[in-house]
């Protein structure tokens, strides 16, 4: 049965002229998949990375960072469609500080890094069919991004859907788009590869790619880390932050046994019983921001030799073909992720970056805290901490998706002297509301009048 839902899934890719290489990942996964590939990584089979250099104090000179970031081009990951927030376009387009959204935010940041540095700094986004044309119409508001007639983005590939029952591909006819998924951001490699945009690249001159998640403001061009990278002579490197108890779970990078490379372990391929060891920040003190470095030219090589497949972990993503309906057919996505390729280059390395570097939007509790007063923007439009951010933890019958939380809080509170917001029930937030201390909100809910302070005791 599965035989036939490989050669039909093949089949469909084909007829939907998905690139030959893109085609062959597929392949080797749905083997993956078939076999029943876990990928899981037991404690006994790694040691923890421990002996991470720091960017505040390794050494780097400024003439050789400088020529590095001259040889950088700046990648973001933009094909996600921010699901989890109840979204089905790029995150990257929702407002972020003030009216300016994250890709207004990132070309700001990428413009200023070029003002001040004299860095070509080209900025290429990894769209999927989901979120190219409306973030490229965005970008079109700064016809000076485009270097050396480099393209602004490359598309991901696409793959079907398969059924979860027999692994054929899912046929949904009242909306054929939906039997269609990106395959996550691990495809970043062979889209770059398959879409001639590696090429380009090499062609223009660059040597280095700063790749990181359109959702993720702090990762800005970096003349140090380039510098570093660059005069480290590793292929590729992964940017790390210290955790923190807030951080236990999630990815992290440990070290093989069998090979001494550098692995990503997800929360998903530790065993039940290793849960507590991967969990101890005393143990493993690292996890990894998904902002990384990679060298294009070992990268080239790395796919020629392999013919365009990077042998990345897979990981199965069960989902309902409409997400946005759970009765609808289940079905299984074959997915990657770009981080796992840290294990597929001989001397991976990685560099403890200061936390500035990694401020994710996943839920609204995230956007509540960017779009706030926790951060002031400089003149390069960096976001800038004003004060130790505070926990936000939002009723999810209420706020979880994108549209629940605009039309709740269409003005951003203050949230400078919060050290923690919860909020229980169904309020709306007024103008010029000053969040204090370990606030908190309870009950059924209603209106958060203008101009009044929330506090432990509740609206003040
Ligand atoms: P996440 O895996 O965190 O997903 O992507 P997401 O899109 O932000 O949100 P959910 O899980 O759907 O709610 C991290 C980054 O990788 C990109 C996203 O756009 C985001 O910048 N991404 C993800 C891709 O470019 N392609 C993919 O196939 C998946």
């Amino acid at each position: 049965m599965s035989a036939d839902g490989l050669a039909l899934a093949r089949r469909k890719m084909e007829e939907a002229g998905v690139s030959p290489t893109a085609v062959d990942v597929f392949t080797r996964f749905y083997g993956l998949l078939e076999s029943g590939e876990t990928g899981v990584i037991p404690e006994s089979s790694v040691r923890p990375l421990t002996d991470v250099p720091h960017v505040d104090t390794v050494q780097v000179d400024d003439d050789a960072a400088r020529e590095a970031l001259a040889a950088t081009a700046v990648l973001k990951l933009n094909g996600g469609l921010g699901t989890s927030m109840g979204m089905d376009r790029a995150k990257s387009l929702l407002r972020v500080r003030g009216d300016r959204t994250f890709l207004d935010v990132i070309a700001g940041q990428v413009l200023a890094a070029r003002a001040a540095t004299g860095a070509r700094l080209p900025l290429i986004l990894m769209n999927s069919f989901r979120t190219q044309d409306d973030s490229l119409a965005a970008l079109a508001r700064y016809p000076e991004l485009a270097v050396d007639g480099l393209p602004l983005d490359f598309l991901q590939n696409r793959e079907p859907k398969l059924r979860a029952d027999d692994l054929t591909p899912v046929e949904w006819p009242e909306d054929p788009s939906l039997e269609w998924c990106p395959p996550g951001h691990g495809d970043l490699y062979t889209a770059l590869y398959a879409s001639g945009t590696l090429q380009a690249l090499l062609d223009a001159g660059f040597r280095y790619a700063s790749v990181s998640n359109s959702d993720n403001l702090g990762a800005v061009p970096d003349a140090r880390i380039a510098g570093w990278f660059a005069a480290s002579g590793a292929p590729y490197a992964a940017e790390v932050c210290r955790r923190t108890p807030a951080d236990r779970k999630g990815g992290h990078l440990v070290v093989r046994r069998s090979d001494d490379r550098i692995v990503l372990r997800e929360t998903a391929q530790t065993p039940p019983e290793d849960a507590d060891v991967a969990s101890d920040i005393d143990v493993h003190p690292f996890f990894h921001t998904n902002n990384l470095w990679f060298d294009l030219r070992a990268l080239a090589a790395e796919l020629e030799r392999t013919g365009g497949v990077l042998e990345l972990p897979l990981i199965r993503n069960d989902k309902t073909v409409d997400p946005t309906r759970k009765d609808s057919t289940p079905v299984v996505q074959i997915e990657s992720a770009m981080g796992a390729a840290v294990e597929a280059f001989d001397g991976a390395t990685a560099l403890e970056v200061p936390r500035s570097r990694f401020l994710p939007v996943k839920t609204t509790n995230d956007l509540l805290v960017l779009r706030s007063d926790v951060y002031a923007d400089d003149d390069a439009h960096r976001l800038v901490a004003q004060v130790d951010a505070p926990f936000v933890d939002l009723d999810t019958d209420h706020y979880k998706t994108i549209d629940a939380f605009d039309a709740r809080v269409p003005h951003t509170p203050s949230l400078r002297a919060a050290t923690a917001l919860r909020v229980e029930g169904d309020w709306t937030f007024g103008r010029d509301v000053v969040v204090e201390g370990e606030a908190r909100l309870t009950g059924t809910g209603g209106t958060v009048p203008d101009g009044t302070h929330v506090t432990a005791d509740g609206i003040a």
